[in-house]
């Protein structure tokens, strides 16, 4: 059977770890092609017209954009396969029985409109955050869209640990305009010794990112601070600065707990930080660090867990 996946992220690569290896993928899409990813090639869209094709994995959240492109393309609607499949409630995908005999029972039943979402009159009626954004995880934009509508007047910066190619990093400076915002991540990964058991597909995604391109997706550059490297080592010389916001997202466990040392005790009064991945079960390490971190300080941080996508925490000053 020849499949491709169509994006080369960490969508793409956990789903390399987890349920369909690399050499059953015929080859990988992207808009420009090029290289390899997870040693499978990386081909253009238009390079896919005219080869034997049975199914395509959409491992990418921008799925108007993509079924757009497959269409322009005269690709069989039947054939594709949206992994981010849980915007709105609509449901874009024809090919279940064909997916269900590729990537199992379990998997493809996850994909069907698992999610509900409720947009309450609450939320206001223009809507401040990008669609592929939502389209990612609904809960978690909107509950830092919430968090942000709180924290805008307290006194202190932003930060951002764990960036990787800014999707969050984007709306934090989108919905905090008027903040310093720094972004702490290596940009080239995780250190090696702390991720050494963690899957191949999942190290390699994180790789492939850089600052430059980062920066250029900022709505408000200017606000931003890019501290490249291994955290905490970039804090160097931010001492004194105090923070209203912080995402913390580094999925694994000393990075987690270094990140807890460095902000707790620079938190605003009335800050909050977001914990990513505290109830993800495949990162198991980011509610280890929770607890070493509760026990060394000898404190019980205030936390209210979200129900998004990885179980978000959200700690409050
Ligand atoms: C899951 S990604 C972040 C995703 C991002 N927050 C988002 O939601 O779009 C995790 C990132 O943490 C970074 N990271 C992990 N440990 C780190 C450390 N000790 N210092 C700097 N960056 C680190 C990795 O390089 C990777 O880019």
């Amino acid at each position: 059977m020849d499949i491709y996946i169509y994006g080369t992220g960490c969508s793409a690569g956990d789903l390399i770890d987890s349920v369909l290896p690399a050499e059953r993928i015929s080859a990988f899409l992207s808009e420009t092609g090029g290289g390899t990813f997870l040693g499978r090639p990386v081909i253009a869209l238009q390079e896919l017209a005219g080869r034997p094709c049975d199914l395509i994995l959409v491992a990418d959240r921008r799925a108007d954009e993509a079924a757009a492109r497959f269409a322009a393309l005269g690709i069989d609607p039947e054939k594709l396969l949206f992994l981010k499949n849980h915007f709105a409630l609509l449901d874009r995908n024809r090919c279940y029985p064909l997916a269900k005999t590729v990537l199992g029972e379990a998997f493809v039943r996850s994909l069907q409109c698992s999610e509900h979402l409720i947009r309450s009159p609450l939320w206001s009626q223009e809507e401040p955050l990008p669609a592929d954004a939502l389209a990612g995880d609904y809960v978690r934009l909107k509950t830092l869209e919430a968090l942000c509508r709180r924290v805008a007047e307290i006194p202190g910066c932003a930060a951002e640990l764990g960036v990787y190619r800014g999707d969050f990093a984007r709306c934090i400076n989108l919905l905090l305009p008027q903040k310093e915002l720094y972004l702490f991540d290596t940009f080239t990964g995780f250190d090696a010794r702390e991720a050494q058991s963690s899957g191949a597909g999942f190290v390699f995604a994180h790789r492939l990112t850089d600052a430059e391109s980062v920066l250029s997706r900022m709505p408000h550059p200017r606000r931003i601070v890019v501290r490249q490297g291994l955290f905490p080592e970039t804090a160097a010389g931010l001492e004194e600065k105090r923070f209203a916001f912080v995402s913390l997202d580094v999925d694994l466990e000393e990075s987690t707990l270094h990140g807890l040392r460095w902000f707790v005790p620079r938190m605003a009064q009335g800050g909050t930080l977001m914990l990513h991945d505290y109830e993800n079960p495949k990162l198991p390490g980011v509610k280890r660090a929770v607890e070493r971190y509760e026990q060394e300080a000898g404190v019980r941080l205030c936390g209210v867990p979200i129900p998004d996508i990885n179980g978000t925490l959200v700690l409050t000053f």
